[in-house]
C-alpha cells in the first residue's frame, strides 16, 4: 500500500467526498508492526453486564441502534465455494448477539451479474443463486428476529443493472413504452474521428464519460457509475410506482428498512448542463468536474417524503437510512426533511467519520454540529464501510494503530448517535489493497491501476480463527485472499483475550445498551480550546449519572482538568467506567489527568 491510499480514495471516489481540503490525512499506514495490546482497566458498571441481547426495541428502536454492515461475499460461506452466503449469515448470528448488533445492513443480495458486485441488480424481488434463496432470507430474517437482530436491506434506487429486463427493454427502440425509463439523449454531434459525441461533459464516478452509445438506437444513456448500471429516469412517476413496489415486496418480508445507495443521485439537471470543472484530473485521468448537476438536486427531497410515507404505513419503525455523502450539516439536515422529520430517519453523517485526520478540534466541531444543527435529528456516526479503506489504516500511524482504533470506537459508541460498523472493525482487521493487477476483481482497480486499486483491500474475508482462509470458508481459493494478520486478529483469539479490541467493543457496547446516560444524555463539549485531547460530558439520565470522556488524540502524553460544571454536572465523585491506560484505571479527579498516547478513557460524575 502506498502512502497515498488514503487520498487515492478521495480522489476517484470524489464525489462522494466532494471537497479534497479535509482530506491531507496525516494518516500513515499500517506497516504491520503490531504492538503488544495495551492493558485495558475497566471497570465495567454491573448494570452494563447485561446480556448483549437484552432487547430495546421498544419505540424508536434505530435511536440508538448499533448496526452491522456485513458485506455478504465476505462474512461467511457455508457451501464452500469461496463466497460467502445468506446461510453463513445465518449461522453466524450468535456471534453478532455477542457483539450486541440491533440490525445488519446487507450489502445487496438481489440476482445481479456482480460487476459492481451485487450494485447492479437485474431483479429487485429475488436472491442471487450465490448467495441462496428467498427462502434463506427468510430464514435469516426469523433466525435474527429471535436474537433481536433486525435486517436492513441495501436498496439502488438510482440504477439497475443493463440486465435487468427493464433497461433491456428500453435499449430494444427508441419506441419502448420503457424508452423513457431510463437517461436517453442523441449525441452533441460528431467528433473529428467521426464518432459520436456526448450530450455533455459529465463524468462516471469509476471514470471516462458518463454517457453511453447505443449504435443500434443511435443515441447515450447516462451511467453515474458502471456503464453496466444505467441510471433510471426518476423524473418518470412509472419508475418511482415500480421502485416503490420493490420496497413493498421487502417490507412485507419483514425487512426493518433500507439503506438508500447514491441516494443524492437520483436526478440529474434536465437541460443537460456542462459541469464546471475544477482544475486537475482525478485518478482514473478526468478531469474533476463539481458536480451540481448530477448530485443531491432538491427533487430528490420530494421523492424521499414519499418513500417515507411508503415505509411508515408499517408497523415496527422501519427505518430509511442515506448513504449521504454532503458538503456540510445544513444539507445533511435537509435529509432528515429538517424540523419536520419526514424524509430519512438516519442519513448518515459522513463529516465525522471521514476526517481522515486525528484533528480534536474537527471533530469536537462536527460533533458538535452533529448535536446542534440539525434541528434535534438523530446523528447517524460511520467510520467504516466497503468503499473506503478502513478507518484503522485511514486514521493509525503504524505504530499505535490498536489504541487508535479503540480512541474512534470510544467516539462512536459514546457519542450521543446511532452507530454504523463494518464487519471487522471491531477486530482490528486491516485492508490489504492488492499488490499485482492481475489479482484485482473490483473493476475500478482495473481501469484506475496502479493510481487506483479499488475497492477489493476493504472487502477481504472475515476473520474468525486462525484456521484455513481464517474460518471464512472450506474453499481452496476464496474470492478475495484472507488478511495476512488473521492468524492473530480474528474473533477466537480475541474473544480469549479480555483486553482485546473486539472485547473494547463490546464492553461500550454493552453500556451504551445499559446506560440511560450514554444513550439519551445530551453530549457537551469540555476543554472546548484544547487542540490534542476531545473531552465531553453526557448529561445524566434517569438514574444513571454523568458520564465524562477523554480522549487523546495525539502520540504524545496530554494533562487535562476538566471543569463538568461548564455542563451543569455538579457531581465530584469521579470514578472509572473503561479506560485503556493502566495509569487512569484508578482516577478520582479530573484535575491534571495525564492521557498517555492516544489513550481513551470513560467515566462517570456522581
Ligand atoms: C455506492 C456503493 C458502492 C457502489 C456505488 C454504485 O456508493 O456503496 O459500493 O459501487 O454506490 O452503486
Amino acid at each position: 500500500m502506498s502512502t497515498s491510499e488514503p487520498y487515492r480514495t478521495l480522489t476517484t471516489r470524489g464525489w462522494i467526498f466532494f471537497t479534497t481540503l479535509w482530506i491531507l490525512a496525516a494518516a500513515s499506514l499500517y506497516n504491520g508492526a503490531a504492538l503488544a495490546r495495551c492493558q485495558t482497566a475497566e471497570a465495567i458498571p454491573a448494570a452494563a453486564q447485561i446480556s448483549a441481547g437484552t432487547p430495546q426495541n421498544d419505540g424508536l428502536w434505530w435511536k440508538h441502534a448499533v448496526i452491522y454492515e456485513i458485506y455478504p461475499r465476505s462474512f461467511q460461506d457455508s457451501d464452500g465455494d469461496g463466497i460467502g452466503d445468506l446461510n453463513g449469515i445465518t449461522e453466524r448470528l450468535d456471534y453478532l448477539q455477542s457483539l450486541g448488533v440491533d440490525a445488519v445492513w446487507l450489502s445487496p443480495i438481489y440476482p445481479s451479474p456482480q460487476v459492481d458486485f451485487g450494485y447492479d441488480i437485474s431483479d429487485y424481488e429475488n436472491v442471487d443463486p450465490q448467495y441462496g434463496t428467498l427462502a434463506d432470507f427468510d430464514k435469516l430474517v426469523a433466525e435474527a428476529k429471535k436474537r433481536d437482530i433486525r435486517i436492513i436491506m441495501d436498496m439502488v434506487m438510482n440504477h439497475t443493472s443493463d440486465k435487468h429486463k427493464w433497461f433491456v427493454e428500453s435499449e430494444a427502440s427508441k419506441s419502448n413504452p420503457k424508452r423513457d425509463w431510463y437517461v436517453w439523449r442523441d449525441a452533441k454531434g460528431v467528433g473529428a474521428n467521426g464518432k459520436p459525441l456526448p450530450p455533455n461533459n459529465w463524468i462516471s464516478v469509476f471514470g471516462g464519460s458518463a454517457w453511453e452509445y447505443d449504435p443500434k438506437t443511435k443515441q447515450f444513456y447516462y451511467h453515474k457509475f458502471y456503464k453496466q448500471q444505467p441510471d433510471l429516469n426518476w423524473r418518470n412517476p412509472a419508475v418511482e410506482n415500480a421502485m416503490f413496489d420493490s420496497v413493498r415486496f421487502w417490507l412485507d418480508r419483514n425487512v426493518a428498512g433500507f439503506r438508500l445507495d447514491a441516494i443524492p443521485t437520483l436526478f440529474e439537471d434536465p437541460q443537460m448542463r456542462d459541469e464546471p470543472a475544477t482544475g486537475g484530473i482525478n485518478a482514473q485521468s478526468d478531469p474533476n468536474l463539481s458536480d451540481i448537476y448530477t448530485n443531491n438536486l432538491p427533487q430528490v427531497h420530494d421523492v424521499m417524503r414519499r418513500l417515507r410515507a411508503v415505509t411508515d404505513k408499517y408497523p415496527g419503525n422501519r427505518v430509511l437510512i442515506g448513504e449521504t455523502y454532503l458538503p456540510n450539516v445544513q444539507d445533511l439536515d435537509k435529509w432528515y426533511g429538517g424540523a419536520q422529520r419526514n424524509e430519512l430517519q438516519l442519513p448518515m453523517d459522513m463529516q465525522v467519520g471521514f476526517t481522515n485526520k486525528l484533528d480534536a478540534s474537527l471533530f469536537r466541531q462536527r460533533i458538535n454540529d452533529a448535536q446542534t444543527q440539525i434541528n434535534g435529528n438523530q446523528p447517524l456516526f460511520v467510520f467504516d464501510n466497503h468503499d473506503n479503506v478502513r478507518s484503522w489504516d485511514r486514521y493509525g500511524d503504524g505504530v499505535h494503530d490498536e489504541a487508535i482504533a479503540r480512541l474512534l470506537a470510544t467516539v462512536l459508541f459514546t457519542s450521543r448517535a446511532a452507530t454504523l460498523m463494518y464487519y471487522g472493525e471491531e477486530l482490528g482487521m486491516v485492508t490489504t489493497t492488492p499488490t499485482r493487477k492481475q489479482d484485482v476483481k473490483d473493476p475500478i482497480g482495473i481501469t484506475g491501476w496502479p493510481k487506483e486499486k479499488g475497492r477489493d483491500g476493504e472487502r477481504t474475508p472475515m476473520q474468525w480463527d486462525d484456521s484455513k482462509n481464517a474460518g471464512f470458508s472450506t474453499a481452496a481459493t476464496t474470492w478475495l485472499p484472507v488478511a495476512e494478520n488473521y492468524h492473530t486478529t480474528n474473533v477466537k483469539t480475541e474473544e480469549g483475550n479480555p483486553d482485546s479490541l473486539l472485547n473494547w467493543h463490546k464492553k461500550l457496547i454493552a453500556m451504551r445498551r445499559s446506560d440511560t446516560t450514554l444513550r439519551d444524555g445530551k453530549q457537551v463539549m469540555l476543554d472546548e480550546t484544547n487542540p490534542f485531547v476531545l473531552s465531553y460530558a453526557r448529561e445524566s439520565v434517569g438514574e444513571n449519572p454523568a458520564i465524562i470522556v477523554a480522549l487523546n488524540f495525539t502520540g504524545e502524553p496530554r494533562t487535562i482538568t476538566l471543569d463538568p460544571s461548564t455542563a451543569g454536572i455538579t457531581g465530584k465523585t469521579v470514578s472509572t467506567l473503561i479506560t485503556d491506560a493502566p495509569s487512569l484505571r484508578q482516577v478520582s479527579s479530573l484535575q491534571h489527568m495525564t492521557l498517555p498516547p492516544y489513550a481513551s478513557w470513560v467515566g462517570s460524575v456522581k
